[in-house]
């Protein structure tokens, strides 16, 4: 398949579980192969990001054994062998895809080994700033050479180093720079801290706990004493928030919708797209499940005309990847919503500003564009277009969501760039339009190896 087919629909009555959190993920499988022992994974995300993480991790020597896969896709359940800190020099370069965090967290984690290692992407991610982890890591002594055609990016070919511990307080807020720094961290000689300008996910923090790593808060910081090698544990991943987002956008704009989402991770640090759903006017109930760790539990929405709201810049961080569908809802909404202090969006695997003013505006959106965001007066009908994704799995689904209000129909091409984030969405993006209404409609089919 290379394009989705999307026309209105009048009904969301629906319940199912989306695929586990990408962010959690890769982690698990950074930290599963440090521990020092097999840890088991359960609803790990198959997706090519997460995919290569997990192999980046087998080529440093930690193997790993498939329990279950998501049919065409790879493993949901799987034992990985942690490698007591000690890695193993990869024989070849690591091949990180489209993904930010795998390419980040991993900088992080190789820049104090005894051996040379090179992490390469694709076009997009040979394009994004990797300035951000170089400038903390090359303080804590990292040799790190940026080979990318732009200065300051990919491909990055990493020196033997010994790292001395650093504080270092972060120009961005992003999680990927505080983790990149943690990881390194780990291999360095006393106490490196991060400072944080803004809360971001603290999805590393907390499953370096559940590794038995221990790591000190104090407000907006970050420490961790390197040479914690962490215990081996069995992780279970909930399903990812921001995956989550598309049909939560798609049943809160719809008036008399009904959708039930379950398992889903409700990290306070990722789920200020329901707060600001709510303040729009839907009502999205949140039930959590008895868990340690990382919240998880079911999310019951209840569709209603949308009004617009403005996004407050402390909740830019924790909603930054759900802004393309936060949009779609803005456009459906009646009244102007106001999304500033976002500039970080220009550095995702699109420039995101441009990306949604542009198709937005093709499906008849009312929208400015700022250097740092948008405003988007909503409520005139969105009309189909051929909509183009630009090789962008969150401005795919973002608009074939669109698709589901616009009249007309709507064409999203160049859609294979989903499953670096949600292996299975055409086949949930079907089931919502046709108005099927079984669980097991939603189902995606599991394989267990022979
Ligand atoms: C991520 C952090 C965010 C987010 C990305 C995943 C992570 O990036 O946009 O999709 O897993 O740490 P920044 O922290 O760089 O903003």
């Amino acid at each position: 398949m290379s394009e989705f087919r999307v026309t209105s629909i009048s009904k969301i009555h629906a319940e199912f579980s989306v695929p586990g959190d990408k962010s959690m993920s890769h982690r698990a499988a950074i930290l599963g192969g440090l521990s020092n022992g097999t840890c088991t994974i359960h609803n790990f995300l198959p997706s090519e990001d997460c995919l290569n993480t997990l192999n980046a991790m087998k080529a440093l020597g930690a193997e790993y054994e498939v329990i279950e896969e998501l049919a065409g896709y790879g493993p949901t359940h799987l034992r990985i062998h942690g490698q007591s800190m000690q890695l193993k020099a990869p024989a070849k370069p690591i091949d990180c895809g489209n993904s930010g965090t795998g390419m980040r967290l991993l900088a992080g984690l190789l820049t104090g080994q005894t051996f040379t290692s090179e992490l390469f992407g694709d076009a997009s991610l040979s394009s994004r700033p990797m300035g951000r982890i170089t400038i903390p890591l090359a303080q804590m002594g990292a040799d790190i050479e940026t080979l990318g055609e732009k200065p300051g990016c990919a491909p990055l070919r990493i020196h033997p180093a010994t790292l001395s511990p650093i504080t270092y307080e972060m120009p961005v807020a992003s999680a990927q720079v505080k983790s990149a720094v943690l990881l390194a961290g780990m291999f360095a000689k006393g106490t490196t801290t991060v400072i944080q300008p803004a809360i971001t996910r603290d999805h590393t923090e907390r499953m370096l706990a559940s590794f038995r790593v221990n790591t000190v808060q104090t407000g907006n910081s970050i420490s961790i004493i390197g040479g914690q090698v962490p215990q081996a544990c069995d992780f279970t991943v909930p399903g990812d928030i921001s995956s989550a987002a598309f049909w939560l956008v798609a049943a809160a704009a719809l008036p008399g919708a009904r959708l039930t989402l379950r398992n889903v991770g409700l990290n306070p640090t990722r789920t200020a797209i329901i707060t600001a759903l709510n303040r729009m006017g839907a009502r999205i109930i949140e039930t959590p499940h008895q868990a340690t760790g990382e919240p998880i539990g079911d999310i019951e929405v209840h569709g209603s005309k949308l009004k617009g709201t403005t996004i407050f810049e402390s909740e830019i961080p924790n909603l930054i990847d759900e802004i393309p569908v936060l949009a779609v809802a803005a456009a459906l909404a009646d009244g102007t919503t106001v999304i500033r202090n976002a500039a970080e969006l220009r550095v995702k695997e699109t420039d995101r500003i441009t990306t949604v003013v542009n198709n937005l505006r093709a499906m008849g959106g009312n929208v400015t564009e700022y250097e740092d965001g948008m405003e988007i007066t909503g409520g005139s009908p969105l009309h189909a277009a051929e909509i183009d994704s630009f090789g962008d799995h969150r401005i795919a689904m973002a608009f074939a969501i669109a698709g589901l209000f616009a009249s007309g129909e709507t064409v999203i091409r160049n859609i294979e760039c989903v499953n670096t984030s949600y292996p299975g969405f055409a086949h949930h993006l079907d089931a919502i339009r046709r108005e099927k209404t079984m669980p097991s409609d939603f189902m995606l089919p599991t394989t267990r190896p022979s």
